[in-house]
């Protein structure tokens, strides 16, 4: 039986509601262990979470809570122990290396906290690099890529090497780069990291602004609450385990959190947050 064919005939189909859409990434159960025997470390631990579209995500914890291991398993640079993990809508597990970085070069995208830009190459020669490197272009690229660059204020700065650009504008030829080619995902660890607190206010007001415009997801991992505080929904991970997932939340909520979660015994900012968590 045709479960779409009642009253939506008569109508040109309505978009899909972002939250019916393929997660661009996820995890089922996944854990990662390092080591073995009583020196085994569990740097994730049963995380069962997914990422949509449209969403700037925090991922936010504590030094060693497990958050670029996680990212490192959504974006299939590692695997993991036990578990499954799916990268737009493809199961990772059984795919080969080939594949797999054919998957990845395609659909996602990375941010930096060094920016990793190629110092002997122009800012657009390193927008660039990826197709340089073998990625298709398709259609309709250069006019995103120009949309792109003029929305992050980059156009002046094109012929430029890294060495004569801010630490700000660097990140925008990074963030130029890792959108260029329309991935589903682009994953960011402590992307401000490296940069004062007005310009980290302007690239993440920037990443929050893009995520819509190019319909991507974007997982940020950060241990700076003020960054935290630009996403729109916020996991916040100890000891490898989710332990909230919310919607935005201010700086002054995130730094509890934090701070929270760095005491040894109860009074957890976790738990207070996870009790009013906001379910997406
Ligand atoms: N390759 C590895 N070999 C052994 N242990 C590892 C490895 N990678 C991570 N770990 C351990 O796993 C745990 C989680 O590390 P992870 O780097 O994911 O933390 P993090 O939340 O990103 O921390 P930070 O905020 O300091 O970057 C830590 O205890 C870390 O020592
Ligand atoms: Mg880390």
């Amino acid at each position: 039986m045709n479960l779409h064919t009642s009253s939506a005939a008569a109508s040109p189909a309505p978009a899909p509601a972002p939250s019916r859409r393929v997660p661009v990434a996820r995890t089922l159960g996944v854990s990662r262990m390092f080591g073995t025997g009583s020196s085994v470390v569990h740097a994730v631990e049963g995380v069962t979470v997914s990422f949509e579209r449209g969403v700037l995500s925090a991922v936010i914890g504590p030094s060693g809570s497990g958050k670029t291991t996680l990212m490192h398993l959504l974006a299939g640079l590692d695997s993991p122990t036990v578990g499954s993990v799916e990268l737009d809508g493809v199961a990772l597990d059984g795919l080969d290396d080939t594949r797999l970085a054919a998957l990845r070069h395609e659909r996602t995208g990375f941010v930096f906290q060094s920016f990793n830009l190629m110092p002997a190459l122009t800012a657009l020669e390193n927008i660039r690099l990826p197709e340089t490197l073998g990625r298709r272009v398709r259609r309709n690229d250069r006019a995103w890529e120009q949309q792109l660059v003029a929305r992050l204020g980059i156009a002046p700065l094109l012929d430029r090497r890294p060495g004569e650009l801010s630490g700000g504008q660097q990140q925008r030829v990074a963030i130029a780069r890792a959108l260029a080619h329309r991935p589903a995902v682009v994953f960011a660890d402590e992307p401000t990291g490296n940069l004062d607190m007005r310009t980290s206010g302007e690239v993440l007001a920037l990443l929050s602004e893009l995520v819509t415009e190019s319909d991507c997801g974007i997982v940020m991992v950060t241990h700076d609450p003020v960054a935290a505080s630009h996403a729109g929904r916020v996991v916040a991970l100890r000891d490898g385990r989710i332990v909230s997932d919310t919607g935005a939340r201010s700086a002054a909520q995130l730094a509890a959190v934090m701070l929270g979660s760095t005491a040894t015994a109860g009074g957890s900012g976790f738990a207070d947050i996870g009790a009013t968590a906001v379910e997406r």
